[in-house]
Order: C-alpha cells, then sequence, then structure tokens
C-alpha cells in the first residue's frame, strides 16, 4: 500500500439565500499525508488547528477516514496523518467539511479508489447533513445539493475566475452555535426573499455578473439573526460595500465575511478590517480565487 497525499480546498457555504444548499470551491487548502503503518496511529498537523486540534482516535480526518475503511471492510494495519493545513479552524471556510472530504478520500485512496466522488460525497452527506461546504470541496467549483428521501442530488456549475475577499476576525464562534441562534419559525416573507434570489446568485456568479450580485446575495434566513453573535459585523460589511464590494455575505455560519467584487479587493479587505478592529476584534484577510478542480490524490 503506497502513501497518499490528499489536497482538499475551502469552501464558502450559503453564498447569501441559499442556506444549506449552494456553496463555492476556493483557492486555499489543506494538504494531507496518509502513510499505511505496521500498527498505532499517528497524527502530526502543522499550519491552521496545530495547537488545537486533537492528535488521537478523535480527530475529525481520522474518523472520516474510519467511516471509508469500515464501508470498504478493509484497512491499513496502522495509519499515519501528516496535515499540513491553510483553512482556518471555526471560521467559516469549511474546515470541518475539509477534515471529513480529507479523510475520506484518503482511506479511498489508500485502498485504490474503489468509491467514485458521487459515493464518496453521499457518505460526508450522512455525517454533515447539509451538501453545501462538502460539495464544493469534493467537486470545486460551484456547487447546489439536496438531501432528500435519502439520495443525495448534487449539480456543478462553472463560474469564470472569480476573485473573492475573505475577511475573518479573530473571534469564535462554534458552527453549533452558529445554528442554535436560529429561529424555529421564519416569516413567510422572508422564505420568500430568499427563494426568489437563489436562481438569480446562481447566474450572477455563472456571469460575473456584479450588479446582480449586488441585489441577489442577500438572505433573510440566518444572518439577521447570526450577525448580532459576531461584533463589528454590521460595519465590517457596510465599510466593505462602501470600499466597493457588490455583494458581502456571511461565509458559512462565519465570523468570516466574504465579499464579491470585479476589483478593489485589497481596499475592501482593509476596510472591513478596520471596522472590525474599530469593534476590538483583529482579522486576517484572503484575497482568494476559485477552486475549479476540488479535492486532488497524488499517490505518492
Ligand atoms: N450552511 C451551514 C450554516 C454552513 O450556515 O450553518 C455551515 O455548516
Amino acid at each position: 500500500m503506497n502513501s497518499v497525499k490528499i489536497i482538499v480546498p475551502a469552501t464558502t457555504a450559503n453564498l447569501g439565500p441559499g442556506f444549506d444548499s449552494i456553496g463555492m470551491a476556493l483557492a486555499l487548502y489543506n494538504e494531507i499525508t496518509f502513510t499505511p503503518l505496521a500498527s498505532g496511529l499517528e497524527i502530526d498537523i502543522c499550519g491552521e488547528g496545530a495547537s488545537q486540534l486533537p492528535r488521537d482516535a478523535s480527530n475529525l480526518v481520522y474518523e472520516a477516514a474510519q467511516v471509508v475503511f469500515n464501508r470498504l471492510g478493509n484497512a491499513p494495519a496502522g495509519l499515519c496523518i501528516q496535515a499540513n493545513n491553510a483553512i482556518p479552524v471555526g471560521s467559516g471556510l469549511g474546515s470541518s467539511s475539509a477534515a471529513i472530504i480529507g479523510g475520506m478520500a484518503g482511506a479511498n485512496a489508500l485502498l485504490g479508489s474503489p468509491l467514485d466522488k458521487l459515493q464518496l460525497l453521499e457518505l460526508a452527506a450522512e455525517i454533515e447533513g447539509h451538501t453545501d461546504n462538502i460539495a464544493p470541496a469534493l467537486f470545486g467549483r460551484l456547487t447546489m445539493g439536496l438531501i432528500t428521501d435519502g439520495q443525495v442530488f448534487f449539480e456543478r456549475l462553472d463560474v469564470p475566475p472569480l476573485t473573492v475577499v475573505v475577511v475573518l476576525p479573530d473571534f469564535h464562534i462554534l458552527t453549533s452555535e452558529a445554528r442554535a441562534a436560529l429561529p424555529d419559525v421564519i416569516p413567510y416573507g422572508d422564505a420568500v426573499y430568499n427563494i426568489g434570489r437563489i436562481p438569480f446568485v446562481l447566474r450572477a456568479l455563472q456571469n460575473a455578473d456584479y450588479n446582480m450580485m449586488s441585489y441577489a446575495m442577500r438572505d433573510r434566513l440566518h444572518e439577521p439573526y447570526r450577525f448580532p453573535l459576531i461584533p463589528g459585523m454590521d460595519a465590517a460589511t457596510a465599510a466593505a460595500r462602501n470600499a466597493g464590494a457588490a455583494a458581502v455575505v456571511l461565509s458559512g455560519a462565519g465570523p468570516s465575511l466574504i465579499a464579491f467584487a470585479p476589483d478593489n479587493h485589497q481596499q475592501i479587505a482593509n476596510a472591513a478590517s478596520a471596522a472590525f478592529a474599530a469593534a476590538g476584534f483583529a482579522s486576517r484577510t484572503f484575497i482568494l480565487g476559485v477552486d475549479t478542480e476540488g479535492t486532488r490524490s497524488i499517490v505518492i
């Protein structure tokens, strides 16, 4: 059994109105090497999450790998996992999905890749419960996904080479907390507000139509409940718009924001970052392209 290296991209989910259904892959990557051992488990992590992610059997990459090993009824006697992470943990950039997809893709590749990506998506969906991060992490580009009646439906859409701005405040919020903030019931008009925008967001991204993005990439299902949890978010999104962003939304469950604009990316990043600073939080900024390949595996 050879070693394999898995390269898995960051992702941004929701994209405004598409809560839990649409997402896009970003050109920021975790690289995870899997090496069969005679026995035991070794986990080495550098980069993002190195000081906080577990190095035992509770590690999410390892847990996800076990799902595939169990499904295939085969596994190496021992395993070494070496992760070189560029995706910030707990950021709204799909680090958990990258771990799940990375672990599953690594286990699959170690065993000669008997599962195709759609089968990996179905397995990952059982863990994640929604597809908006795992689908673009696997397939790249812009994706829409639906889990219903025990099935996973998925489409990948081409997008032109967009450049996005991500601003991540140094503020921690768990996805579980961000989901717990959502109400059980929403006004009928808010559902209509979002439904009407989803097809236009997809079309705007496919056409790099920033004018359409400015109208369509808006949300009433999760942002009104989550923005108050993140100090400075209202001011940061307003500052990004004032600096030239056509659309600014929460990336996934946050706390990062993602801004779409044809140019002025650094100015937008600086403006949002200054707004977070005024609220008392440092931030990190990323200017990123769209990933078009999704997860790749290299036998080494
Ligand atoms: N769609 C998810 C949410 C993404 O907004 O909660 C994070 O898992």
